[in-house]
């Protein structure tokens, strides 16, 4: 069998070993899919010994996606101003390429999967790290209307507008701190881990009203607190992160195999 692999620190709570063998079981591929923790201080090492063992692909989480991106020889298009990497896999001429899924499993989960409408949307990004630099190439190759990024830290958002100034097309891009313009936006998607201290960005109720599409990159078995607060005020709908994990695992386990799978009988196993 092909081996796989998801690398991390920490790494036990992982769902990927889950979705991959779901999806090898369901499409025949002969494959197989572990965790690796790697040492804080030698993800490089643990890189390379997996692929001198004849290991096919990586998928690379906390902390790691950085040095993943730094790492590899070559990079997809779509991962480069990303500066993080989720996908590693060597190409015919040995070389290590670096990808980056997670932007494209943010679309296909809003677009595909809940029929939320990215071209000619309001769209308000809530966060300015890592996360929300891995999908904003992807968001505005959909084509919203406008994107306002809103973070704790404006110098942070104002930082990401630039680096992303060139892909903007035809959307209005533009970065402000948590005082947001006082009007309601299409999609307000939260990609700041503030909830993982319990913690909600100190939001106007005006940016919601009953049109408004809410979706948290985070997942959690209960409705996140962000979800929470944006249906209280109204909103029309509110969805959490796990359909980009899942997307996002389905789009590496395209690149790897050539093959789709398909994602809703695994979101499905994962809800139950
Ligand atoms: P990640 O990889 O999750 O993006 P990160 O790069 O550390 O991690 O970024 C965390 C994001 O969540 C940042 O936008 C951060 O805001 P700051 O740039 O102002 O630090 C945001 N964040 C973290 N805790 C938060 C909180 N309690 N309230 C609001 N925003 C928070």
């Amino acid at each position: 069998n092909d081996l796989y692999a998801v690398v991390g620190n920490p790494i036990s709570h992982s769902k990927s070993p889950r979705i991959h063998s779901l999806f090898a079981r369901q499409t025949g591929e002969a494959m197989e899919y572990t965790a690796i923790q790697a040492p804080l201080d030698d993800f490089a090492g643990t890189v390379a010994e997996f692929f001198r063992a004849g290991g096919c692909g990586l998928n690379v989480t906390v902390p790691f996606k950085e040095q993943a991106w730094a790492l590899a020889d070559r990079r997809a298009v779509r991962a480069e101003k990303a500066g993080a990497a989720n996908t590693l896999y060597r190409d015919q001429a040995g070389d290590l390429v670096a990808d980056n899924t997670d932007g494209q499993g943010l679309v296909t989960d809003l677009t595909v999967n809940h029929g939320i409408a990215l071209a000619g949307c309001k769209l308000l990004v809530l966060g300015a790290g890592g996360a929300v630099r891995g999908v904003l190439g992807p968001l505005l190759a959909a084509g919203p209307a406008s994107l306002t990024l809103a973070n704790r830290t404006v110098s942070r958002a104002q930082a990401l507008v630039e680096l992303f100034a060139d892909e903007a097309g035809e959307t209005g891009l533009s970065a402000c701190g948590f005082d947001t313009p006082d009007q309601p936006f299409d999609l307000i998607i939260n990609g700041t881990s503030a909830s993982l201290q319990g913690d909600l960005p100190p939001l106007s109720q005006a940016v919601i009203d009953r049109h408004t599409q809410v979706y948290d990159m985070m997942y959690a078995a209960t409705t996140t607190p962000f979800n929470q607060w944006a249906l209280d005020q109204g909103a029309a709908q509110a969805v959490d992160g796990l359909g980009m994990l899942v997307e996002q695992a389905a789009e590496s386990f395209r690149i790897w195999r050539g093959v789709s799978p398909q994602t809703a009988p695994v979101m499905a196993a994962l809800r139950s």
